[in-house]
């Protein structure tokens, strides 16, 4: 009886909870327009910078006045991209060396590309979504850590978008026109708006964030149904890919 009424009392609690954060996340949707953030003289550390999204953010903030860091295997690749921006370059150095002096300035932002293959389990991706739920994770888990360390000036950010024309999916198809092909310029400039505006999760094209609330609702036929759908059961039934 007893235990009966505290877990009661619990979850109540956590139903007032939930209230209040969705009331303030709808609040903040519809009435505070987020301010962009200066990033002139940040210093940024892109990895893939070498190829489609990487070296198109990296572009993008450099243009903005911030020192980029590339970092990619493909040296190649990192110098075309270094050439292209002309700016002055740090060596490339490791997430956990940034992340120490971080904590130490609690200042920072630390973007995670995952995609929406770490928000939904697609046929033929069965590695690519495993690294990306992982991806995902490792943003969440982060996130959680870095409150918890009331480390409150260093941001996080997480993009999750569907294909993109960049050439990594070249050859995917049978999507339909809602989550069609995504242009690498419009990722590229989504993803710097969503640094500029401390964003934390951001799914492109925004309407598939419909998907990612409506999951944990709908049944797990329904889901299947939803992907077969939408033509992402059997998209990469013709991928290509980079030769
Ligand atoms: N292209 C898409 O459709 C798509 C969709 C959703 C998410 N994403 C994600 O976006 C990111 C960028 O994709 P892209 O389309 O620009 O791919 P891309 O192949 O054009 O560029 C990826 C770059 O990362 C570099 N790279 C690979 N492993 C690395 C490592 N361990 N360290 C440093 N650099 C490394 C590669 O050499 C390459 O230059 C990837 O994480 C990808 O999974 C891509």
């Amino acid at each position: 009886m007893w235990f009966g009424l505290v877990v009661t009392f619990e979850y109540t609690q956590a139903f007032f909870i939930l209230i209040y954060y969705w009331i303030k996340a709808l609040g903040r949707v519809l009435f505070v327009h987020d301010v962009e953030k200066n990033v002139e003289n940040e210093t940024i550390l892109v990895t893939g910078a070498g190829s489609g999204l990487g070296r198109g953010v990296a572009k993008r903030l450099a243009a903005l006045g911030a020192t980029v860091v590339l970092w990619d295997v493909n040296e190649k690749g990192n110098e075309d991209t270094k050439r292209q921006i002309l700016d002055s370059w740090s060596s490339a150095k490791v997430l956990k060396s940034f992340l120490g002096s971080m904590l130490a300035a609690n200042r920072g932002h630390i973007v995670t590309i995952a995609s929406g293959a770490g928000i939904f389990g697609i046929s033929k991706l069965t590695d690519y979504c495993s690294s990306k739920y992982a991806a995902v994770g490792l943003h969440d888990a982060l996130t959680a850590e870095l409150k918890q360390q009331h480390k409150y000036g260093i941001q996080t950010t997480v993009i999750c978008p569907t294909f993109i024309n960049t050439g990594m999916f070249h050859g995917v198809s049978g999507t339909a026109t809602s989550v069609s092909l995504l242009d690498e310029n419009y990722v590229c400039d989504s993803i710097v708006e969503a640094i500029r505006k401390n964003k934390h999760f951001v799914m492109l094209p925004p309407s598939t964030t419909l998907f990612y609330i409506l999951k944990g609702l709908l049944p797990n036929e329904c889901t299947g149904r939803f992907l077969r759908f939408f033509g992402l059961s059997n998209a990469m039934d013709t991928f290509v890919g980079r030769k």
